[in-house]
Parts: C-alpha cells; sequence; structure tokens
C-alpha cells in the first residue's frame, strides 16, 4: 500500500495580492454608480461560503440537486471518454461536494486542484478530501479566478480538466464569460478538457423561487455583503433597512439580485457617505440562463468544442458539457 498523501495548505497564486483594498475599492466605486452596484465575489467569504452551502440545499434550488443527479448518471461515460484523465483543477470549487462524484469515478486521476477566494473554507474542505481521497494528491489553491491571465505552474504532463459545475458561467455578462472560457485554457493546456454545468430555465415561477427561498437563506447570503462590509471596511449599514429581491428579465434571460433599501437613509463607508432613495437598490448579481445554442455559441467563440452534452430531463433545462481546447 502507498503511504497517504499529507496536506497542504492553500498557496495563493496571485502575487502581492491585497483582498480588502480591493473589496474597498470595489465597493467603494459600486455605490458611486448611478446603479448602485457590488461585485457578487464578494458574497463568498468564510461565511458567506456556508450561507451559499445551506442555499444548494433548500427545497427550491433546483441547480445543485439536478446537476449532481445528472453528474453521477453520466460520470461513467465521461470515464470512457477521458480514461486517461490525470488532473482536475476547479475554479470557485467551494464545498467540492459534486467534485467527489468525480474524483470517485476516474480511475487514473492523480491530482486535484481547488481553486478559490476563501483561503480559509478552501483549507477545510481541501483537509477533508485529502483525507477522504489519500490517493488523490489535494493542491488547494487560493485567489480570484476570473485573474488567471498566464499559465499556472501545473504538471502540463497531466491530462488535464477544468471542472465548472454550479451554472456559475451564468454570473458572467456573455462579455466577462468569454473572457473566463478563453482564461480556462491557462488551466486546461493543450487538448485540455472543460466540464461545465450551465442552466438554461426560462421558467419564471421556478427562478424566482429558487433565488428566494422560503426560509430566507438566499436573502442571508445576499444580506451578508452588507454584514461584511461592516465588519471589513468600517461600513454603516442597517442591515434591517435592506431586503433581499429577485427580479427576472424575460428579455435578457436572467435572474437579477438586488438589496433594497427600504427607506430615505444614508450609509458611510470607509468615511464616504452614500445616500439611498425609499426603494433605491444596490444590484448584486446576474444569474444568465444561457441557451444550449447561446453557450455553445460563446464556447465556439472561445475555443471549445463541444464533445457531449446531457440534459436534466426531470425538473429543469440545466445541460452539462464536456467541451474540448481547440487551442
Ligand atoms: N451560481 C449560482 C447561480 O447562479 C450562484 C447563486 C445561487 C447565487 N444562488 C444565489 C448568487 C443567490 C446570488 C444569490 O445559481
Amino acid at each position: 500500500m502507498s503511504q497517504p498523501l499529507e496536506f497542504t495548505q492553500a498557496t495563493n497564486y496571485e502575487f502581492n495580492q491585497d483582498f480588502n483594498h480591493e473589496f474597498n475599492q470595489d465597493v467603494l466605486h459600486g455605490l458611486s454608480q448611478q446603479q448602485k452596484s457590488i461585485p457578487c465575489k464578494w458574497f463568498y467569504d468564510a461565511i458567506g461560503s456556508k450561507l451559499f452551502e445551506a442555499i444548494t440545499k433548500t427545497e427550491e434550488y433546483y441547480l445543485t440537486r439536478v446537476e449532481t443527479c445528472l453528474l453521477e448518471q453520466v460520470v461513467k461515460e465521461i470515464a470512457t471518454i477521458t480514461p486517461d484523465l490525470s488532473l482536475v483543477i476547479e475554479p470557485g470549487s467551494g464545498a467540492s461536494v459534486k467534485t467527489r462524484i468525480l474524483l470517485s469515478s476516474q480511475a487514473n486521476l492523480t491530482t486535484y486542484v481547488p481553486m478559490d477566494i476563501s483561503a480559509e473554507f478552501l483549507n477545510h474542505i481541501a483537509r477533508q478530501l485529502q483525507q477522504d481521497y489519500p490517493n488523490i494528491k489535494t493542491t488547494p489553491l487560493e485567489g480570484d479566478f476570473t485573474k488567471i491571465h498566464t499559465p499556472l505552474s501545473l504538471n502540463h504532463d497531466a491530462e488535464r480538466m477544468v471542472f465548472f459545475p454550479g451554472s456559475t458561467i451564468g454570473n458572467f455578462s456573455p462579455e466577462d464569460a468569454r473572457a473566463l472560457l478563453r482564461s480556462f485554457h491557462h488551466l486546461a493546456g493543450k487538448d485540455g478538457w472543460l466540464l461545465i454545468g450551465v442552466d438554461s430555465t426560462q421558467n419564471e415561477k421556478q427562478l424566482l423561487a429558487a433565488y428566494n427561498d422560503k426560509a430566507g437563506v438566499t436573502a442571508e447570503f445576499n444580506k451578508n455583503l452588507l454584514v461584511r462590509a461592516n465588519r471589513e471596511l468600517r461600513a454603516n449599514f442597517e442591515v434591517e433597512q435592506f431586503s433581499h429581491e429577485a427580479r427576472f428579465s424575460k428579455v435578457e434571460g436572467k435572474v437579477e439580485m438586488h438589496l433594497v433599501s427600504s427607506c430615505e437613509q444614508t450609509v458611510k463607508v470607509a468615511s464616504q457617505d452614500f445616500n439611498f432613495a425609499e426603494g433605491e437598490s444596490i444590484f448584486t448579481e446576474n444569474c444568465y440562463k444561457y441557451t444550449r445554442r447561446r453557450f455553445l455559441a460563446i464556447a465556439d467563440e472561445c475555443s471549445w468544442q463541444m464533445e457531449h452534452a446531457w440534459q436534466d430531463q426531470e425538473e429543469s433545462e440545466f445541460e452539462l458539457f464536456l467541451l474540448k481546447s481547440t487551442v
């Protein structure tokens, strides 16, 4: 029996990165715009990552349930298409729950690289994975996955797959989604693979329920942005004076997340004042529901070719795509 591999702490792949400074700049800039906004990556501190996990377990949030089920059904087939796969890298890995299905089914995997913006959460999850999969080396990387501008120093002989589930691609505008899909070539390398989950559900009722669960977990998750700003940026948001709202745009095929001010108020962030009218909102996230055609057109422009697609037949329009790099 070979020795179990030892856990290593996450390394940071961006040098001189200062998340606090960047969060500060993003909030000050975002709140100065006509439509106030805060970028969604700031949702994911240790508390936000836990709240997101709780969202995925709510009855209304079908995406995780459906994607997990799909993945379980198709991993054997994936393994026959990619028998020599040896490294899986996952941008925005969170709790890596779905990844376990892959790790358990790909016979020649030697390395798993979870990447996440929340180092604390990442290290906790990576340690557990290293214990549960002692023969697969887990090498966590801390950082913002939207900033991969050069190839990472990974094992270049390994056959690699980028795993990007959760319809996270929908949290990017078409333009940003293109930039992201192009940057994934830095991770996958020549002839690499991309396994990606994309939700294209357009049922308004189903969508609004998924992004506004009855128990209020999504609301708490959204408001955690304000809690975090209060703690980390010396802001003084009265969190109870903002309410969570999910809005569906049929024309654009997306759900938007907002935090709506319930009264006229002034909020300080890092000693700068921001005025809110009653009903004025902070826009916090887009969840685009790219149709298959739209998604594949974007993927194609970014040198990703479809090898296979699997669609949920039960309760949604969620799809898993296996794509191959053509660069
Ligand atoms: N990738 C997830 C999605 O688009 C992210 C998400 C789920 C989310 N629920 C949310 C983001 C609620 C903001 C608020 O579904």
